[in-house]
């Protein structure tokens, strides 16, 4: 007789088994995801933060902190549906009392160099305006945009600083954010690195080659809105080796870096000059370029507005950029200083220009009676040329010479050949040497 299969034989018996154990394993996975839900990285933070204030301010003060998740909103600079929920986890920036070294950074009272947080108060600048990251979020990784968090703009962390070899233990990368709303001061408190930056861009005259501002020459690229270009605009391809060999990140701030330190490294057909900067100067000016970008705040929340909307005006297309080009501007200064300067300091200028003029080399293409040599003979120059005009010619030959009417019918009279200064003259030198011109008759 034939036994019957109509059961599961003996030697599967493990097959329910594996249910089991999957089972189990699910369940497990289900009671991590509640447990999670209810103990999120930032209950983790708030529970510490508990306890560091029971330490520091004893636990009166620990009782009265209200916990759950913190937000700082205004809409005028965030936009309509973001708020910035750091303070989630910083919750110690306003509380006196937690400054420090003994006191986790995360918890700490906020400085206050110089007395910048009384100027930009946390209840309407919120925290990303300065710092960057990510508003809403409400985990480090998230929040902060570290690696892999697809945010354009991180917060700068002492350990990033340190990527980019800045030899400093303040947050000095920060200044990339304080110049969206600066950038049109010219120096600016607490904000050491820019301001440094601006100064190099002043001294050695890159508007002889770029377009900052509206103004400036062709031969590069515009800079204006450098910061808002994307990575993709960028060719690492002549710096793969350096990045590797000094491990530094594949960013496009390490290609400003590099650039600064030797253009032709990174563009071999560059004619921009090797300027020779330290790493302090090129990570400066890396920070100042990045920083020139298309800003949205309301103009009360920007330091020289006025500018702003000239530029936004130049963007709109409104005015031209030869419109608030040098000529009036220089101009505007030149009245203001003009009111000024009295009859002594009128005789110390004529020496001073009497001096940059061959300092600086103009006598190599201009004698000062009626003789042509490279360029025309100055002699009685200023009884033919309004004061503007010859001082901007001197500060800024190459935008004279692209947009000036004037300039523009001397170059062809001299058969094309500019006039290029070897070194920058600035506008208080250039009066100067118009005044020392205007004792050549
Ligand atoms: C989930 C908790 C949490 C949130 C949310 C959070 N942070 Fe932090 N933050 C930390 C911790 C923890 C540290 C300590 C250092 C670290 O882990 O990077 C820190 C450190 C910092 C530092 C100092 C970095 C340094 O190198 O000393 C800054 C600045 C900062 N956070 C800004 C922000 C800003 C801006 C936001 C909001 C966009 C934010 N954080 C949101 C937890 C948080
Ligand atoms: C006006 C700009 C500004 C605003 C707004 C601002 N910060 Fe800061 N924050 C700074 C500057 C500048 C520093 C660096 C000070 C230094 O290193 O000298 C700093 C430092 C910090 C640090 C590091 C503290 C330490 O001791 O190293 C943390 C954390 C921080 N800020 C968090 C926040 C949070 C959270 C908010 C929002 C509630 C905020 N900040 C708002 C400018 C700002
Ligand atoms: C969202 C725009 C914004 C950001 C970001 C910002 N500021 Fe300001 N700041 C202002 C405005 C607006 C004023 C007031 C300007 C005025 O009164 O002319 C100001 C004033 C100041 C002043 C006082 C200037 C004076 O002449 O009294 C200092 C110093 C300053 N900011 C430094 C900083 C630093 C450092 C940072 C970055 C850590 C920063 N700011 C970030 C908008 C901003
Ligand atoms: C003699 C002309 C000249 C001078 C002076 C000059 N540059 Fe350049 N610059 C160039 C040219 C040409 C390029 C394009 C080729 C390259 O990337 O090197 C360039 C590229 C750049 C770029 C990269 C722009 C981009 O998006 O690719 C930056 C940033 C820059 N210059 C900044 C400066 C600064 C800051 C100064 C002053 C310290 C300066 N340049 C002085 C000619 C000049
Ligand atoms: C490399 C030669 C060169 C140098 C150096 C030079 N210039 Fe010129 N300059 C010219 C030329 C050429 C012109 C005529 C316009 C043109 O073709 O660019 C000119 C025009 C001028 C004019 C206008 C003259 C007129 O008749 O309207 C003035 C003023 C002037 N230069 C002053 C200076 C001063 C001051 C310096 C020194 C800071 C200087 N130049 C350096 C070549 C030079």
């Amino acid at each position: 007789m034939e036994e019957k299969k109509d059961f599961v034989p003996d030697k599967y018996w493990y097959d329910s088994i594996w249910i089991y154990v999957f089972g189990f394993i699910i369940l497990i996975f289900l009671g991590i995801v509640f447990y999670r839900s209810l103990n999120p990285e930032w209950k983790q933070y708030q529970a510490q933060f508990k306890k560091v204030v029971e330490k520091k301010l004893g636990p009166e003060v620990a009782r009265k902190i209200d916990f759950g998740i913190k937000q700082i909103w205004n809409p005028d600079i965030m936009g309509p549906n973001v708020a910035d929920r750091c303070i989630t986890c910083h919750m110690g920036v306003e509380i006196k009392g937690l400054e420090g070294e003994d006191v986790p950074v995360v918890f700490r009272t906020h400085p206050n160099p110089d007395g910048i947080m009384d100027k930009h108060p946390i209840e309407k600048f919120g925290c990303t305006s300065c710092h960057g990251g990510q508003p809403p979020a409400l985990t480090v990784k998230q929040a902060h945009a570290g690696k892999g968090v697809r945010w354009l703009w991180p917060v700068y962390t002492r350990e990033m600083q340190k990527k980019y070899k800045i030899e400093e233990n303040r947050l000095v990368m920060i200044q990339i954010n304080c110049n969206h709303c600066h950038r049109f001061d010219k120096e600016t408190p607490g904000m050491d690195y820019i301001n440094l930056a601006k100064q190099i861009i002043q001294e050695k005259n890159c508007r002889q080659c770029h377009v900052i501002d509206g103004y400036g020459g062709n031969i590069g690229p515009g800079l204006t809105y450098e910061g808002d270009k994307s990575h993709e605009l960028f060719d690492f391809s002549h710096i793969e080796a350096d990045l590797e060999e000094r491990e530094l990140p594949k960013t496009v701030f390490t290609w400003h870096i590099l650039h600064f330190e030797n253009p032709q490294k990174v563009v071999p057909t560059s004619i921009m000059p090797n300027f020779g900067f330290s790493h302090k100067e090129n990570v400066a000016l890396a920070m100042l370029v990045m920083s020139w970008r298309k800003v949205k705040y309301p103009v009360e929340y920007l330091s020289n507005p006025d500018k702003y909307y000239t530029l936004k005006l130049m963007d709109e297309g409104r005015i031209k950029a030869q419109e608030i080009e040098l000529v009036p501007r220089v101009s505007t200064i030149i009245k203001q200083d003009t009111q000024k300067v009295d009859k002594g300091q009128t005789a110390n200028k004529v020496e001073l220009g009497k001096q940059l003029f061959s300092s600086k080399g103009c006598n190599a293409c201009h004698a000062l009676t009626d003789q042509k040599l490279v360029g025309p003979g100055l002699k009685g120059v200023a009884e033919r040329r309004k004061k503007e005009w010859i001082v901007a010619m001197i500060h800024n030959p190459d935008s004279m010479l692209n947009n000036d009417p004037i300039a523009k019918q001397l170059l062809k009279e001299f058969n094309n050949v500019r006039m290029v200064l070897t070194q920058p003259v600035n506008i208080e030198e250039a009066e100067a040497i118009y005044e020392y011109l205007k004792t050549i008759k």
